[in-house]
C-alpha cells in the first residue's frame, strides 16, 4: 500500500514549493518509489522538480472521447486509457510524474473521469509514495484524484484570513466524499513567530499544525533564476523545517 501525501490550499501559498520539497526530502532519505500527481491545471510542478515539459492527462482523455467508438484492435476502453496514461508518465531516476491537465465542468461524473480515476489508483499501487500537488479548490481531490489520501497538509500563509480559507478547505473536505486520514494546517513563509491572532484562528478553526515554514530567501532566489525548488541548498531554512516535520509526519 502507498502513502499520500497530498497538499492544498489557497493560491500562492506554496503548495507546488512544498510538493517538490516533500519528493525531494523522500529522495534524500534513499526512496524513489514516488509518484507525483500534479493535479493542477495550469501544471508547473515539473518547473519545480527541474525536469522538461509533461504531457496532461487531460488531453488524452479528450483523444479517447473523439476515438471511444473507434479504439484499436479489440482494445478495451480501460486499456487503451492505461497505455495512454503509461505513455504520458515521465519517469526519472528519482521518480515519476504524471500531470492530470484541465479539470472537467462541475458536477461531471463522465465514464472518461471514472475511468481515470481507477487507472490513477492502480498506477499508485505501484509506488511507496503519491505525492499529490492541488489546484486552489477541492474538486480535484475529490473527484479525479479520489483515492485514500493518507495526510492532507493544507497551506496557508502567516494571516487569520489565510487561516480562516484553510478552515473552509478544510470543511468542504468533510463534506465532499474524499477520504482523509489525517488533515494539518501548514503555515508557510512566516516571519518569526506564528501571531496570537493566527494562532486563536487556527484553534477555532480546529485545525492542527504540523510545521511553521520560514520565508526563505533561499526560495525566491531560485524561483528568481528559474532553478527548481527540488534543488534548493539542503542549509536552508526551509529545508530544514521541511526536515523536522516530515521526519515527525512519516516517522516508522
Ligand atoms: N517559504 C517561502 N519563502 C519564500 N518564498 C516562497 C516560499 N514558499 C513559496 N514561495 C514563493 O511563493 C510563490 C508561490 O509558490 P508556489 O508556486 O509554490 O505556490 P502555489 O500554492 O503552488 O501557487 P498556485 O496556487 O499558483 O499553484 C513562488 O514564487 C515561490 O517561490
Ligand atoms: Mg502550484
Amino acid at each position: 500500500m502507498s502513502v499520500t501525501i497530498a497538499i492544498s490550499g489557497k493560491g500562492g501559498t506554496g503548495k507546488s514549493t512544498i510538493a517538490a520539497l516533500v519528493i525531494r526530502w523522500l529522495n534524500n532519505r534513499g526512496q524513489t518509489s514516488v509518484l507525483a500527481v500534479d493535479a493542477d491545471a495550469n501544471s508547473n510542478l515539473n518547473d519545480l522538480l527541474g525536469i522538461g515539459p509533461v504531457e496532461a492527462i487531460g488531453t488524452i482523455r479528450e483523444e479517447m472521447k473523439e476515438k471511444v467508438n473507434n479504439l484499436p484492435g479489440g482494445m478495451t476502453k480501460q486499456q487503451f486509457l492505461e497505455n495512454k496514461i503509461h505513455r504520458s508518465l515521465v519517469e526519472t531516476r528519482n521518480f515519476d510524474l504524471v500531470a492530470m491537465g484541465r479539470p472537467e465542468g462541475p458536477g461531471c461524473y463522465c465514464y472518461a473521469n471514472n475511468l481515470l480515476r481507477d487507472v490513477l489508483r492502480n498506477l499508485s499501487d505501484n509506488y511507496q509514495y503519491v505525492v499529490i500537488d492541488n489546484e486552489a479548490g477541492m474538486e480535484h481531490l475529490s473527484r479525479r484524484t479520489t483515492q485514500q489520501v493518507d495526510f492532507l497538509l493544507i497551506v496557508t500563509d502567516p494571516s487569520v484570513r489565510g487561516v480562516q480559507t484553510a478552515g473552509r478547505i478544510s470543511r468542504l473536505l468533510k463534506e465532499l466524499d474524499t477520504r482523509v486520514g489525517h488533515k494539518y494546517l501548514v503555515v508557510n513563509r512566516a516571519r518569526g513567530e506564528l501571531s496570537p491572532a493566527v494562532r486563536e484562528q487556527m484553534a477555532e478553526e480546529g485545525l492542527e499544525l504540523l510545521a511553521v515554514l520560514p520565508e526563505d530567501d533561499a526560495v525566491l532566489s531560485q524561483d528568481a533564476e528559474g532553478k527548481p525548488a527540488y534543488e534548493i541548498p539542503a542549509v536552508s531554512a526551509i529545508c530544514r523545517a521541511m526536515d523536522e516535520c516530515l521526519s515527525r509526519l512519516l516517522a516508522g
